[in-house]
């Protein structure tokens, strides 16, 4: 599995043959103008946690090149298939056995409106198990006592955390949730994209180390292999 970061809570998974795109908001992120370009982004599936415009700003577009199917809740999911587009709706809780492997709907706290206002359903995360590889991705969330579930199910490998503070968790929680999930290797992600969330790098990876665990910070285009 090899996780390429495009910025902000954007992330482009490879597994073998099929590519996975989460939360596209690129064209909007001036951090990855002339680095990440969507039109050579060729997901077959993009994951979207909620609906709010830092995640979704770009899944019309390449959905509507590429063809992928978009996974999210039932409410994101059945706004895109309005439009025509390939969706897989899920909710809280729930599994399914795609090609590339299983995903899980897993709960966040944190809200979900469309930029028009109209409602995204809940917001959420995933949990995705491939043949050897299971890994979290929290989507925008407090640090909560449900994340204590996941590791119950079995071991993670990484753990895609939210850290950049005001509108998610900071640094400091983001921590605890590492605890609650008891997994050691951390990418950080919804940082430094505006002024409301820019972190000291520095602090964060000391305050993961101290608790014995490593926290990666990939520049926008740089990826990491599990
Ligand atoms: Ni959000
Ligand atoms: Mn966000």
């Amino acid at each position: 599995m090899k996780i390429t970061y495009l910025g902000h809570a954007a992330l482009s998974i490879d597994l073998n043959d099929v590519n996975l795109l989460v939360d596209p908001f690129i064209t909007g992120n001036e951090k990855a103008a002339g680095i990440i370009d969507i039109d050579a982004l060729n997901p077959d599936y993009i994951l979207v946690t909620h609906a709010h415009q830092d995640h979704i700003l770009d899944v019309e577009a390449i959905a509507k090149r590429t063809g992928a199917t978009i996974v999210s809740n039932y409410e994101i999911a059945t706004y895109y298939g309005n439009q025509g587009l390939q969706a897989h709706p899920m909710n809280h809780g729930g599994n399914w056995n795609f090609d590339f492997g299983r995903l899980k709907y897993t709960q966040a706290i944190h809200t979900s409106s469309f930029p028009d206002g109209s409602y995204g359903g809940q917001p959420g995360g995933f949990v995705l198990q491939t043949d050897t590889k299971r890994i979290y991705i929290a989507g925008d969330t407090a640090l909560t006592m449900d994340m204590k579930l996941i590791p119950a199910e079995g071991q993670l490998d990484m753990a895609v955390l939210p850290i950049g503070d005001n509108f998610t968790m900071g640094i400091d929680d983001a921590v605890i949730a590492a605890k609650f999930l008891e997994c050691d290797k951390i990418l950080g992600y919804h940082y430094d994209t505006f002024g409301y969330i820019e972190i000291d790098h520095d602090r964060a990876k000391d305050a993961f180390e101290k608790a014995g665990k490593t926290l990666h910070l990939l520049d926008i285009g740089a990826s990491l292999s599990l």
